[in-house]
């Protein structure tokens, strides 16, 4: 892992940019996008630059269960106000959390990963050390799957919701498997809240218990913290 040290979420989302602009030049073509608040700073970087995303394919990590693009806490409405709005893509895949056959949807979603192969995946880190939305206990080999949202996740999230009895307490999620066949992974991470998890994914062992910790296996991932979240190490 390279961990690239930030003054704040500002010079991470510069940062993590160059990356992809430089990926983009040796002919990266699908981005892996994430969601959370985390990523913002990036996608304020890729709006306001001229970089023409016309000819990209994004496939994000996840969506929650019975949201879809018309509800504001979706994250296909996320990414529609944070980036896809201004900055148009060839195509933009997010899982349907309004399909009516959760398990047909997940293996559709499946399809588009395996017709997409991810250049470049982008990831945020949940406090319990979540990626995507695989909980601790998630298999590391694991595919597109809905998932049951843990206290912890649902309290962090809870901000984006007039009341926690409002968070969807499950979501579909792209698997750790398909996350780990990315070719470059950017995981970022900024603020103290997030130092527990990114001191264990990066010094601890690699357990299931801590899902991002499976980032010390793959042989291209940069991480990207800012003195808070690096406060641990
Ligand atoms: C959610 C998302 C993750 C994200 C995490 C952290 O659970 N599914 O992809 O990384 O939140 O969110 P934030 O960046 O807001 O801290």
């Amino acid at each position: 892992m390279e961990i690239i040290r930030v003054k704040d979420a500002v010079q991470g989302g510069k940062k993590a940019f160059e990356l992809i602009q430089e990926g983009m030049e040796k002919g990266a073509k699908v981005l892996g996008l994430a969601t959370g608040s985390t990523p913002e700073t990036l996608y304020a970087e890729m709006t306001a630059s001229d970089i023409d995303f016309s000819h990209m394919t994004s496939v994000n990590l996840d969506e929650y269960v019975g949201l879809g693009g018309s509800d504001d806490q979706s994250y296909r409405h996320f990414m529609d106000v944070h980036l896809f709005d201004k900055k148009p893509f060839a195509e933009t895949f997010v899982p349907n959390g309004k399909a009516s056959d959760l398990k047909e949807e997940c293996q559709r979603y499946d399809d588009v990963i395996a017709s997409h192969p991810v250049d470049i995946q982008i990831l945020g880190i949940g406090q319990n050390g979540h990626i995507g939305f695989n909980e601790p206990g998630a298999s590391f080999e694991g595919t597109t799957s809905v998932v049951d949202l843990t206290e912890s996740t649902i309290n962090a999230n809870k901000r984006y919701f007039d009341k926690v009895e409002d968070v969807p307490t499950t979501a579909i999620s792209m698997g750790i498997g398909s996350i780990m066949r990315s070719k470059k992974i950017i995981l970022m991470a900024f603020g103290e809240v997030k130092a527990g998890a990114i001191q264990k994914m990066i010094e601890g062992p690699i357990t299931n218990e801590l899902p991002a910790s499976v980032l010390q296996n793959h042989n291209d991932v940069v991480v990207i913290i800012d003195e808070a979240a690096a406060s641990k190490l």
